[in-house]
């Protein structure tokens, strides 16, 4: 159900709790250029939807929208309710946003206790009610972003034909069950097998770390469009890369210079919006991403991170990258990205 100037993304910043806010949403969105190219829409944290009415101000942060227009904005909600989640989406509707969008993939141990997140896979019939009561509130996009399974993916192909049959105008799939987490590989043949039954979009998430990855990622699943989320931290020119190499082109090389003038203008951002302690966490937190594009021991991530200023942290970080990269060249130059895991045995597919 598209509205005017509102379209079923191709290239998607993944949710991420603790991560995607306002500032990094704007972040990612602003490209080697200067001008969004590669990634069409940034996706909120989640907003939990509790047993309380909803009100405007648990969605503050939530309807920030980065700066570029042609960049979609989708509000990830996560809730059972079955009033509060329609009333959440009538509050959204109001707003200028682009897509509404229920999290069926929250893998942690409150969101199980809660049944919201995935756990709400193993409840279709609430899962049902609440998708139809959102969809006769929202006259616009409508999205699910769901998991495999929880413990086991024999199902996952009936229960996205059950969302699709609530009217959902398209899917993202992480193929890992919650016991997964985030270890193992995603299965991108589960992806293919979901987008080859449902006849609405599916959008291809999980472990596409390089450029190459997602040319792989929507050649073997077939999917309408990726969704990248942990590697914007290690490299947050990933989208602007994946357009090269969708136009045809070679991507174009990051240097460490690069990399670390594109962090610092988010650290002082941080700094400016909220604090120095928390642009700290949020340098630690990204930096341990970064250090994943070199070879880095346990005692050379140590000694960035012991660090206790931003400043201090930038300068272990720098020392660390340049070394690296006079060895090696630029950033994932040598990524040939030939080394996807085997899916686990217990995936439910037979090839
Ligand atoms: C720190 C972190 C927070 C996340 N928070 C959310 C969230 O709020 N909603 C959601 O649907 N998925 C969330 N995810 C899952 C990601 O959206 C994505 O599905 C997962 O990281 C796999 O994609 P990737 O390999 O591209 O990172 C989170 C992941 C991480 C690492």
């Amino acid at each position: 159900m598209e509205l005017p100037n509102v379209h079923v993304p191709k290239a998607m910043l993944a949710p991420m709790e603790g991560v995607t806010n306002p500032v990094y949403r704007q972040w990612v969105s602003e490209s080697l250029d200067c001008a969004p190219v590669g990634l069409d829409t940034v996706c909120t944290e989640f907003v939990r939807i509790t047993k309380h009415t909803p009100n405007e101000k648990v969605f503050r942060e939530a309807i920030q929208r980065p700066k570029h227009q042609d960049i979609q904005l989708s509000v990830q909600v996560m809730g059972k309710h079955i009033e509060h989640m329609r009333d959440a989406a009538e509050l959204l509707v109001q707003k200028d946003i682009d897509i509404i969008d229920i999290n069926l993939g929250c893998p942690t141990p409150r969101a199980a206790r809660g049944g919201v997140g995935a756990q709400m896979l193993e409840d279709m019939d609430t899962l049902k009610k609440v998708l139809t009561e959102m969809r006769s509130v929202i006259p616009g996009m409508l999205s699910a972003k769901m998991r495999a399974g929880v413990t086991e993916s024999a199902l996952v192909l009936e229960r996205a034909q059950i969302l699709e049959d609530c009217g959902i105008d398209f899917l993202v799939i992480h193929p890992r069950r919650t016991i997964d987490a985030y270890t193992g590989c995603a299965d991108w043949r589960i992806t293919a097998e979901v987008a080859k039954v449902l006849s609405i979009p599916v959008i291809a998430n999980g472990d596409g770390w390089y450029p190459t990855d997602v040319l792989r990622l929507l050649d073997i699943t077939g999917c309408h469009g990726y969704m990248c989320g942990r590697s914007s931290m290690r490299n947050p020119f990933l989208f602007d890369l994946f357009d090269d190499l969708l136009k045809g082109k070679s991507p174009r090389f990051v240097t460490v210079d690069m990399l670390l003038t594109r962090l610092h203008v988010l650290i002082l951002r941080y700094i400016e919006s909220v604090s120095e302690r928390y642009a700290l966490g949020r340098l630690k937190e990204i930096g341990r991403w970064v250090m994943t594009t070199v070879p880095t021991s346990k005692e050379q991530k140590r000694s960035v991170l012991q660090e206790q200023t931003t400043d201090l942290v930038f300068q272990r970080l720098a020392e660390h990258l340049t070394i690296q990269e006079k060895q090696l060249g630029p950033i994932d130059a040598q990524a040939a990205s030939t080394h996807r895991l085997m899916p686990t045995p217990t995936m439910f597919f037979e090839f």
